[in-house]
């Protein structure tokens, strides 16, 4: 295992951490942890390195908190940092957060939490919360030792996940969505390096893409791989474009299998920043490429056909309808695009026309446009 230094605490963090939102479950159902598997996974990967474990209020319908509390006791507890996050969709009243705590210091087995993250924080979220108090109450806990750092997870778009970070000094770390598909998506590269310029660790969740970049990619993509000079793992050749940004403190995946996560170890042991050479990235350029390739619509995202009287994100919309050609599971394009604002979304096209006239890549975007809702819609 490698290690990181965790931002200014006296702590070195293992370069991968293990994320408990997916663990092995039983008969399809996310809320039945399987419960010996999963302790023996946790316990596994503790014995083997890895001293960072990442839960929150809602994984497992709340049972990832109490098996990874379970997994902890009997002295592993000490042994690994915990991070946790309030969910701030449940937060109504300033009396949730100690609510909140309290019941999740107590599913965790624990008297404190090492990172108390503000789950997928949002303007809505960072608005509310703030107007409630969450900062002054969240030193308080540190004050009292319930909680030893406050962060927050953001999957927002890079501008207000700046905002976040320039509105608050007291943060102690911050976790992003980040991974060779996600450069440009979200926080992104831009993200990671604002988070590290200001001395925060940063921890990456879906490294893997929630497994998706681990999976047998489409045989374009599958060409690239293999007409490297090493032998990787898909999901090796992932993890190690993560760690070979310095700016990145840990990468978390959620294994469910002894399988993955030896493979993931494994991997771990080889990390190193900036050690990917010129030829390795251009792989990785040509298997981004290969992706886009394997799209539907061929836009480039130049933004020639924004703004759309209508306010359609054609450029967004597209991004996502390509990306759901890449899997079989809907379920994660779909989410996307239903984040997107109404107003934004393929459905509100007028068909006028002047994003088809503004185009360079001659694309017929409003027949794209609608096979896209019609994908993404539901
Ligand atoms: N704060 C947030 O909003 C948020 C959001 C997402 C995640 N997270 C946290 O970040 C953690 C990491 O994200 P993630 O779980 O999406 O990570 P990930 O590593 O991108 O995806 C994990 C999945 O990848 C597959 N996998 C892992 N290692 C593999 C290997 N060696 N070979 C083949 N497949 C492999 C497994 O998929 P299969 O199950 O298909 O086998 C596993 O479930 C989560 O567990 C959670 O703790 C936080």
């Amino acid at each position: 295992m490698r290690y990181r230094r965790f931002g200014r605490l006296d702590y070195q963090a293992s370069v991968l951490g293990f994320g408990t939102m997916r663990l092995p479950v039983i008969g399809g159902d996310a809320s039945k942890v399987d419960e010996e598997p999963a302790l023996a996974l946790i316990r596994y990967a503790i014995d083997h390195g890895i001293n960072y474990v990442d839960s929150a209020h809602g994984y497992h319908g709340g049972n990832s908190e109490v098996v990874t509390g379970k997994a902890l006791a009997g002295g592993y507890r000490s042994r690994v940092k915990i991070a946790t996050k309030m969910p701030c969709w449940s937060v109504e009243s300033a009396g949730d957060f100690d609510r909140l705590l309290d019941e999740q210091l107590g599913r965790l087995q624990t008297d404190t939490i090492d990172f108390y993250l503000l789950h997928c924080l949002n303007n809505k979220f960072w608005d509310k919360l703030r107007g409630l108090g969450v900062l002054p109450w969240a030193e308080k806990m540190i004050a009292k030792g319930r909680i030893g750092g406050l962060g927050f997870s953001c999957h927002e778009e890079f501008a207000d996940f700046r905002r976040y970070l320039d509105e608050y000094g007291g943060w102690t770390m911050c976790q992003i969505q980040y991974n060779y598909l996600d450069q440009n998506n979200q926080a992104g590269t831009r993200g990671l390096e604002y988070a590290a310029s200001k001395g925060l660790p940063v921890t990456v969740m879906e490294p893997l893409r929630g497994g998706r970049l681990a999976a047998e990619p489409p045989p374009s993509v599958r060409a690239v791989w293999d007409s490297a000079p090493v032998r990787r793992t898909p999901a090796d050749w992932a993890l190690q474009w993560v760690w070979n940004h310095p700016q990145v403190t840990v990468a978390l995946s959620g294994m469910n299998t002894m399988q993955q996560l030896q493979e993931n170890l494994a991997s771990a042991d080889r990390a190193a920043a900036e050690s990917l050479s010129p030829a390795e990235l251009a792989l990785y350029d040509r298997v981004v490429a290969a992706y886009r390739e394997a799209s539907p619509v061929p836009c480039t995202a130049c933004g020639y056909c924004v703004p759309c009287p209508n306010g359609v994100n054609i450029p967004r919309v597209f991004e996502i309808y390509n990306e759901s050609a890449f899997y079989a599971d809907m379920g994660v394009p779909r989410y996307t695009y239903a984040r997107l604002a109404e107003a934004e979304r393929a459905n509100k096209c007028a068909k006028c026309g002047t994003c088809e006239e503004r185009c360079p890549q001659k694309i017929h975007t409003m027949d794209a446009l609608a096979q896209a809702h019609e994908k993404l819609k539901g």
